[in-house]
């Protein structure tokens, strides 16, 4: 079977969905998971974006060894260098230029011609390819662009040094047959295109993404970019787990294989909902709770007597794993560093010792820990970035009573080392809890948007709360896990104040280093 190379843009298209973002650490961890997962290229970000980009794609960098990083740039001498300066200690460095070539692109929002936009991309590549062994090209907005002209212009940015063309849907408005036409026309019109991988990156904004990528793989694509949970900008991209895995179950049909290990789409697609707060949908395809779930009575009665008879694909293939062995008080540090390293997760004695003792305070509440939980537990160590952890929240009450006004009490820490405290009324817990955190914190608040979500299943089980807050006017999440809802929202709202200090402090620093 042929292989179709995986390149996974969660961290950069998928980070661009609105409401997420994701700090150093926790770009850090989903990256160390798509090794684990198997992806051929990850694209760690847009060094050239800003500070914060610059120095996760550097941290991403400087830390994986397996798989090919990439970084975006658009066709400017600036961008490559700075997507140069993060990626230069990666041992299978890439970059990946992109510029529009649709006549309303060209037109409206880069007011060139068609001739200047082959020239700039051209002399780009030409640029990019003295720094880098590989050369990703994209134009931007493909599908709305004129395929003589794109072809032409493909030949050229090949033979200035381009290893892999890319032709995005970037709007998700191409069908299958389409797409796959174009495909088949590049191939055939553009006499150097062997030389080249041939990618394709499909958005969803028509419900198409996974047809319009299958299409694109039966017509020459040798490489499909796509995000975990098929989170992006808009609709989002193509979800990677779900091309992955039609290529296994149908592999009759296209003939294809990609390198993922498949079993790890599970917590790979876990990790990135809990770090990004985009929870996926009870029947979204391979990952949603629902998927291997079987409510009406005759499917249940077939699947007992011979699970194909509903079943494409069994939960094992993915990762879904049905016979949890749970953990409790009685377990000891051992079992836990046992957990951990069968999560394939790297950890300090100090990160051990931090996760365990939080395991054991869990223990005092809850009888049988999953491995979902401890799974949290470890995140919250792995990505906490203790330089942040500037408020910290020392004690609280709510009383809530349906006769009563809700009044909120809370004690907090300042970054300058005092415990402040004050109470307030709310219509709500949430609200009276939120109002009077706000009074403590000298900044303009305000709540944009507020989730919370049971980890794993059961009636003792962990909270998490994500919250997206506008902070002096700029967005911030956080994220936040308790046993108890409340205290979860309160650990949500506190870590994006920290989170703002923090962002605010590199800002400044970065202006003072120039
Ligand atoms: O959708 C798109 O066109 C992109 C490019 C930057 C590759 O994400
Ligand atoms: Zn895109």
């Amino acid at each position: 079977m042929s292989r179709i190379r995986i390149f996974d843009t969660t961290l950069r298209d998928g980070e661009q969905s609105p409401g997420v973002n994701l700090n150093k650490m926790e770009k850090l961890e989903i990256a160390k998971q798509l090794e684990r997962l198997g992806v051929d290229v990850m694209e760690a970000g847009f060094p050239a974006a800003s500070e914060g980009d610059f120095q996760a794609v550097k941290l991403i960098a400087d830390t994986i060894t397996n798989v090919s990083v990439t970084a975006l740039a658009r066709t400017r001498k600036e961008d490559i260098d700075r997507a140069y300066e993060a990626l230069k200690n990666t041992p299978h460095p890439r970059i990946h230029v992109f510029l529009a070539t649709s006549p309303i692109h060209m037109t409206y929002k880069l007011k060139m011609t068609p001739e200047q936009v082959t020239n700039q991309s051209v002399e780009m590549v030409k640029y990019a390819k003295e720094r880098f062994p590989e050369v990703e090209w994209s134009a931007e907005d493909a599908t709305r662009s004129d395929w003589p002209f794109l072809a032409q212009l493909i030949e050229h940015v090949i033979d200035a040094g381009a290893t892999v063309i890319n032709l995005p849907d970037t709007v998700g408005y191409t069908t299958p047959e389409e797409y796959g036409k174009m495909f088949k026309y590049m191939k055939e019109n553009v006499p150097n295109i062997d030389r080249v991988d041939l990618s394709c990156h499909c958005h969803n904004d028509l419900g198409m993404a996974a047809a319009n990528t299958m299409a694109a793989i039966e017509n020459g694509a040798t490489q499909v970019e796509g995000t975990i949970n098929g989170i992006g900008e808009r609709a989002g991209n193509v979800a990677l787990e779900e091309v992955a895995v039609a290529l296994k179950i149908r592999g009759d049909r296209y003939g294809f294989e990609t390198g993922l290990k498949l079993d790890e789409i599970k917590r790979s697609s876990d990790l990135v909902a809990k770090l990004t707060g985009m929870y996926v949908q009870a029947n979204k395809a391979i990952v949603g709770r629902n998927a291997y779930a079987h409510e009406s009575g005759i499917h249940q009665d077939g699947v007992l007597k011979n699970a194909e008879t509903y079943e494409i694909i069994t939960p094992e293939l993915v990762g879904v794993s049905s016979n949890t062995l749970f953990m409790g008080k009685h377990s000891g540090r051992h079992a836990f560093k046992d957990k951990v390293n069968a999560f394939g997760v790297e950890m300090t004695e100090e990160e051990i010792k931090a996760a365990f003792k939080n395991f054991k305070i869990l223990t005092d509440h809850k009888r049988e820990v999953t491995d979902d939980d401890i799974y949290t537990l470890i995140m919250e160590v792995k990505t906490e970035q203790s330089a942040i952890e500037k408020y910290t929240l020392e004690t609280f009450q709510v009383n809530y009573g349906t006769q009563n006004i809700t009044t909120a009490t809370v004690s907090l820490n300042t970054p300058a080392g005092e415990t402040i405290q004050t109470a307030a009324t709310g219509n709500g817990s949430v609200e009276a809890l939120y109002r009077t955190i706000s009074e403590l914190i000298d900044y303009d608040q305000k709540l944009l948007d507020y989730q919370i979500n049971s980890v794993g299943g059961g009636k003792d089980a962990l909270a998490e709360s994500h919250v997206q807050l506008s902070v002096e006017g700029e967005a911030v999440n956080g994220r936040g896990t308790a046993q108890d809802v409340i205290e979860a929202s309160a650990n949500a709202y506190i870590n994006a104040i920290n989170r703002y200090i923090m962002k605010t402090q590199a800002n400044k620093e970065q202006v003072v280093n120039g």
